[in-house]
């Protein structure tokens, strides 16, 4: 029986892994640790801990938290870390970095230096029963102009204070793995989309506002490009790769998926009036909406700082050593996503409120 141990397991894709792995490998337990910031919420893995009390535990705390980790390493024997745990948004990051250098870069460092005192590598070979895997992202390359893609040996030039910090990481993995014989793999996806990501992000952000007739706000001219990946693509990914994914290893993540966000925004215009109009689940719904939804809600506002023009992912070694593909195309990706977002209000409304916040009390008070 294997067991995980994955920070950040109440966020958007941390969230989405323990659904999907506890649901694939019946023998595994899970230990997940999140510190509950703005951006976590115990609502999305609620149902979990409900239904799994003994297989899935959660634990409140920081990764900077040297004895809390510990105790993890003491009282589970742990065969895989999945770090999801990060301050994720780039707005954020230019208005403050001080909390992302502090959870991004040393909050890595102490599991790093934990993992490598608690599995005992000593003067060892590679453990082939253990992993490190740090949940990276594209952004560490920076930026593409109209043509290319970045592989896992493009050059490594963050731009934002969120990207540098990120990319900050990856350096502390890739020395732990080469001084210390951490068995270590750095996954670098591309944008995910997908149920349960918070409202701060294009896609959940605009859902949210063409729901409430609220401006949408495209930064500068909306040309810039991202690369979509489904939430559940990417979590078999991992799934994957912690399996097949060779020690010391990189793998770059994305969904061959590459769109303006302005054609993003105008989709979901689309494919949400749509969903309201023709489907009668939304009827009750749709009544409420009038005539509103259409691109009038469309306002440019001033260009985020360093706003990078364009990310790519070539995806082909993850598809050539480890056998992975994305399976999910963007067409179905969305729609199953607004669906999801128009069943799911209570959960929107539980963000918006800011109620969410008091879930851990409540989870927690009787147990
Ligand atoms: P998220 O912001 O939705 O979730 C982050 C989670 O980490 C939250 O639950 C938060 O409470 C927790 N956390 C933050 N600081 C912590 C700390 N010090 N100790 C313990 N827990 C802490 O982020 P996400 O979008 O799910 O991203 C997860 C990971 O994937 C991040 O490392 C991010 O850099 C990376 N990534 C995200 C994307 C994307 O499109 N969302 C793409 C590529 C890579
Ligand atoms: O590429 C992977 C990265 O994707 C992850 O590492 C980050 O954690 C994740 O947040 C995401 O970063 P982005 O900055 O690309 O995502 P965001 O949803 O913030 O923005 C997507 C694009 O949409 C970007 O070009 C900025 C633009 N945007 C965003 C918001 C929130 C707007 O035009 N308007 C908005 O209101």
């Amino acid at each position: 029986m294997k067991t995980y141990f994955v920070t950040g397991g109440a966020g958007f894709i941390g969230s989405n892994f323990i659904k999907y792995i506890i649901d694939k490998h019946q023998d595994i337990k899970i230990v997940c640790l999140d510190k509950l910031t703005y951006a976590g919420n115990l609502a999305n893995i609620e149902e979990e801990l409900n239904n799994y009390p003994d297989r899935l535990t959660f634990i409140k705390g920081d990764i900077n938290n040297q004895e809390l980790v510990e105790y993890i390493f003491d009282t589970w024997e742990i065969n895989y870390i999945v770090n999801f745990a990060a301050e994720s948004h780039v707005d954020r990051s230019i208005e403050d970095a001080e909390v992302f250098l502090k959870t991004n870069v040393l909050g890595v460092q102490n599991l790093l230096n934990i993992a490598k005192d608690k599995w005992d590598l000593g003067e060892r070979e590679y453990r082939n029963d253990v992993r490190f895997l740090q949940v990276s992202t594209d952004e560490v390359y920076g930026s593409l102009g109209k043509r290319g893609y970045f592989t896992e040996e493009s050059n490594i030039q963050p731009n934002s204070p969120y990207s540098a910090s990120k990319a900050s990481a990856d350096m502390l993995v890739r020395a732990y793995n080469e001084t210390h014989n951490l068995p270590t793999i750095i996954t670098r996806c591309s944008n995910n989309y997908g149920p349960y990501q918070f409202p701060e992000k294009l896609i959940p952000l605009m859902i949210n506002n063409i729901l409430n007739g609220k401006e949408l706000p495209v930064y500068g001219d909306g040309l810039n490009v991202r690369d979509w990946l489904y939430v559940k693509d990417h979590c078999r990914a991992i799934d994957m790769v912690l399996e097949k994914g060779k020690a010391g290893g990189v793998y770059n993540i994305g969904g061959h998926n590459e769109e303006t966000n302005i054609k993003i925004v105008k989709t979901l215009i689309k494919e949400l009036d749509n969903l309201l109009k023709e489907n009668e689940a939304y009827k009750e719904m749709a009544a409420t909406k009038d005539d509103y939804i259409n691109e009038s809600l469309i306002t440019f506002v001033k260009d985020r700082l360093g706003h990078d023009k364009r990310y790519a992912i070539d995806p082909s070694k993850i598809k050539k050593e480890v056998g992975w593909e994305p399976t999910i195309m963007f067409e179905d990706g969305i729609v199953d996503t607004i669906k999801w977002y128009l069943d799911n209000q209570d959960w929107l409304k539980l963000i918006t409120s800011g109620d969410y916040k008091n879930y851990y009390e409540e989870m927690y008070l009787d147990r």
